[in-house]
């Protein structure tokens, strides 16, 4: 985890589902790549948007998160 690559608010907010083909969403300052979900698909999931930090927004959930755990890090937030 301590090797993970830093991004800014601003390039994790290109992995949008709509800008770049990378599908990201940020829980606790880590970034996980969620591009192979078919629920995330075009960076939506409900009424939730990827390429931001959810993590205020993760308590609206059916779920907790553990949903994460099959998904790899791939960075973490400034
Ligand atoms: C209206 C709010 C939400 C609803 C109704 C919802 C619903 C669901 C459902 C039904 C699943 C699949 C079954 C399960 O694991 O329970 C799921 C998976 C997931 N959710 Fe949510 N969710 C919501 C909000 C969020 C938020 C805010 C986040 C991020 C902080 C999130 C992240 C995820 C992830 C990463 C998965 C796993 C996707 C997969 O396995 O392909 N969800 N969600």
């Amino acid at each position: 985890m301590a090797e993970l690559p830093i991004y800014t608010k601003q390039q994790l907010a290109l992995r949008n589902g709509q800008d770049k083909p990378q599908i990201w969403v940020a829980y606790l300052g880590v970034i996980y790549d969620v591009t192979e979900s078919r629920l995330w698909r075009n960076g939506k999931h409900y009424e939730h948007w990827a390429g931001q930090d959810l993590t205020d927004e993760l308590a609206d959930a059916p779920h907790a998160e553990g949903v994460f755990e099959k998904f790899d890090a791939v960075g973490k937030l400034v």
